[in-house]
């Protein structure tokens, strides 16, 4: 076969992936496996939003629509950015995506040329170094330490900076860690941008799912106006991943090149997906918390449990819904360690190490399950390693 010419370029998968078609397998062989690797929410889209998709495709809203997204639902992004994150865009600084992912890719390739330097969180969420991989970037790994409570420090950042940084990718809450950044932290950073002229682009897909603190963004310095990009979505916390529905907040002349980006890759976002969009920010929002006081239940019992487990050392996450316990002092890697939870215990979890070398010695438990399955897990683990 002629070689495919995206082969040269390096764009690689996501472990969680991998790891649960491994976990998939073992279950057609019959083996009850616990799942602990895939980040999504275990709760269905709630009701009334699945209705209004419902009631979208039976109005016939079945057709094109324009591609930087329904004037409807970026009104509705506009007043929920100015309700969660104290500033109004313009509607002409909202863009809708199919996802937040696309909202990455296409920011990436607007602000970034081969060559540049983009500096992000190691251990972070794959995409980012696929897509400065892809660029031909060079990437700029920010450790996130433990002791650290795995928040990216703002001094470690004005270390890296050189005259080839282009780009700052911040992600609170964090995918894997768990953490949060303070706002102070984010507003440091945000004045590091400003200083030396770079973009941030914020992923902001957990920005609902905070424990302890109020979710703040680094885009409120400069209001998404000249260089900064803020990224959320419905994915997480409306439960809505398969739905493929996102957005972008971005600077003015950004977004009117992204109208092309997004008609030469997908025309437009799903249009019956945004009108469900429309309802999720609008309408009833009671089981946020309600999910999110579960999710604390669930958290903490992990976190407990795990602490448990010989050899592990687990400190409580502040968002998502992740853990990263230190399984240094099992004496094995992150991938034998996940290898042998898999295989030995029936517990799917994923190695730090596909979130970055520095997720070398820790585990991502994904902890969107149920109770129940946390207390079998970690007695399968404790069992495990005997
Ligand atoms: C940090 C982060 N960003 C983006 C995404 C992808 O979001 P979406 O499914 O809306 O594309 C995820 C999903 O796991 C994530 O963890």
């Amino acid at each position: 076969m002629t070689e495919l010419s995206f082969g040269s370029k390096k764009i690689y998968g996501e472990a969680a992936f991998e790891v649960l078609a491994r976990a998939q397998e073992l279950e057609r062989k019959g083996k009850k496996i616990l799942h602990f690797e895939i980040g999504e929410p275990d709760i269905e889209t709630p009701e009334n939003i699945v209705q209004a998709g419902i009631k979208a495709i039976k109005n016939k809203k079945t057709h094109y629509v324009p591609s930087v997204g329904l004037l409807e639902l970026r009104k509705a992004v506009q007043d929920e950015i100015e309700k969660t994150r104290g500033y109004r865009p313009d509607l002409s600084q909202i863009v809708i995506t199919p996802g937040l992912k696309p909202g990455i890719f296409f920011s990436m390739l607007a602000i970034v040329n081969p060559g540049d330097e983009v500096i992000y969180q190691d251990p972070g969420y794959p995409t980012y170094g696929s897509v400065s991989s892809f660029i031909g970037a060079k990437e700029i790994l920010v450790p996130l330490l433990e002791e650290n409570e795995f928040r990216m420090n703002p001094d470690d950042i004005e270390e890296r900076i050189t005259k080839k940084t282009k780009l700052i990718i911040i992600n609170s809450p964090q995918n894997p860690t768990g953490s949060v950044m303070t706002k102070s932290e984010l507003e440091q950073i945000a004045e590091l941008a400003e200083q030396h002229n770079i973009f941030i682009v914020s992923d902001e897909i957990y920005s609902k799912m905070t424990y302890e603190s109020k979710h703040f963004t680094a885009t409120k310095r400069d209001e998404a106006k000249k260089r900064s990009v803020l990224l959320d979505g419905f994915s997480k916390y409306y439960a809505m991943t398969g739905w493929r529905l996102g957005y972008m907040i971005t600077p003015k002349k950004m977004a009117e090149r992204l109208q092309d980006f997004l008609v030469s890759a997908v025309s437009c976002t799903a249009s019956f997906t945004q009108y469900a969009g429309v309802e999720a920010l609008t309408g009833d929002q009671s089981f946020i918390p309600e999910m999110m006081k579960r999710f604390k239940e669930k958290r903490d019992k992990i976190v407990k449990g795990l602490n448990t487990v010989p050899g592990f050392s687990c400190k409580t996450p502040k968002g998502a819904f992740y853990t990263f316990p230190n399984i240094k002092k099992t004496g094995m890697t992150s991938e034998e360690c996940a290898n042998h939870l898999l295989y030995k215990a029936g517990v799917a979890a994923l190695p730090g190490t596909a979130f970055g070398p520095y997720g070398e010695g820790y585990l991502r438990f994904s902890y969107a399950t149920t109770l129940e399955n946390v207390e079998l897990a970690i007695n399968k683990i404790n069992d495990s390693l005997e």
